[in-house]
């Protein structure tokens, strides 16, 4: 199922972005490699300010970068392609020396691709890979397969299926279940939604899960530009739909913790989490300080960390060897076909979060304080 999933949806994003074109600028030319850092320029696109996962990306790769003598300009383009694309032209006209790029939508920004490789600038891919193009350097993310299965493992954990060991849980079914993926322009959506379904698939196909609603395809259940708002409407067009009968959904599957948050809020609104109508078990990505108060609360089940000071250090080097003239260092030179070629990357590992786990994943390690979980927001 996953597989083929995943060829289905990277045939359909390549002839997106074939279709896709628009103009280009002139960089500044190829370096020698001798510049003094203060002398270089490394342009930042990011995505979205509405995500917290976004700005502190955006902060640790412009603060390292700093750090190491480097001029940053760091772009946030409000989940607006043609923003984005109007950001990164201006980054290749006013002379970057390298680009890190984390695309909105992972097929339209193929013809600011070409202009960078044609002033022969690098362009490090980063967390989302951007496909449909040849002029892709290097790929900084986390194993994202991984976060799937970890998320459909989490569903089946919270729901007693499975015990954390991976052993058989205590719970039968049948459990009712909804599914959620994220936004199909992004790479990686095909990655989680695949790996969360290969491992819920078996369940499904005993009876032991059952998806109420029917919905199941990555079309029928995605979210785009994994909105809360879009995945709260959805929830609540669910409930009335497919729960209208007295049933009660017992999981869901979330792919990012905006969107669990507006799956909850769906839910309470419905009534569930009030007396003997238990709010189902949720997951999650990326540890959003909301979403840890929430898990600490015991109102959403668990979530997904990727420890994003990693990834911005990995995109730091990545930049630091290209300006060297190296090529950076790559631990995955396989998954990760954009369409046109396998990019070579650097894949960080994953943790799943569960209550027990804030203190020791996310409070020792310093990436939130105490203070900042129970208050569920971030003091910075
Ligand atoms: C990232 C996730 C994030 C999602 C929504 C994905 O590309 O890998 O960490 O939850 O975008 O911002």
């Amino acid at each position: 199922m996953g597989r083929k999933f995943l060829v289905a949806l990277g045939g359909a994003a390549l002839a997106l972005s074939l279709a896709a074109c628009s103009g280009g600028g002139a960089g500044s030319g190829e370096k020698s490699g001798d510049e003094k850092p203060s002398d270089l320029t490394i342009g930042v696109s990011m995505p979205t300010q509405t995500s917290e996962r976004w700005i502190a990306d955006g902060n640790a790769v412009k603060s390292k970068l700093e750090a190491k003598g480097y001029k940053v300009d760091l772009q946030y383009a409000g989940d607006d392609i043609p923003t984005q694309s109007q950001q990164v032209d201006q980054m290749i006209t006013q002379g970057a020396d390298v680009l890190i790029l984390a695309a909105i939508d992972g097929t339209a920004l193929s013809s600011q691709l070409q202009a960078a490789a044609a002033a022969k600038i690098p362009v490090i891919s980063y967390d989302r890979l951007i496909r449909g193009s040849k002029d892709v350097d290097f790929y900084v993310s986390f194993d994202n397969y991984k976060v799937g299965v970890a998320q459909g493992t989490a569903l089946l954990v919270g729901l007693g299926l499975l015990n954390k060991d991976g052993s058989k849980g205590t719970a039968k079914g049948p459990l009712n279940v909804e599914l959620f993926a994220g936004s199909l322009d992004d790479n990686n959506t095909q990655f989680f939604f695949g790996g969360a379904m290969d491992t819920l698939k078996p369940f499904i196909d005993d009876g032991t899960l059952v998806v109420k609603s029917k919905q199941t395809t990555p079309e029928q259940v995605a979210t785009l530009r994994w909105q809360q708002e879009t995945a709260q409407k959805r929830m609540e067009n669910l409930l009335t739909s497919a729960y209208n009968d007295g049933s009660k959904v017992d999981g869901v599957l979330s792919p990012y913790d905006g969107i669990s948050r507006g799956i909850i809020t769906a839910l309470q609104n419905a009534g569930y989490g009030k007396g003997a109508k238990k709010l189902p078990v949720v997951t999650g990505q990326d540890a959003e300080i909301a979403s840890i108060k929430l898990i600490n609360d015991g109102v959403q089940s668990s979530t997904v960390f990727k420890d994003t000071r990693l990834l911005a250090e990995q995109a730091v080097n990545a930049a630091e060897a290209f300006l060297q003239k190296k090529q950076p260092q790559a631990n995955d030179t396989k998954t990760y076909n954009n369409g046109v070629k396998v990019v070579p990357a650097y894949l960080l590992p994953i943790a799943t979060v569960y209550k027990d786990d804030i203190k020791a994943t996310l409070i020792d390690s310093g990436y939130w304080t105490a203070d900042e979980v129970a208050a569920g927001q971030a003091k910075k």
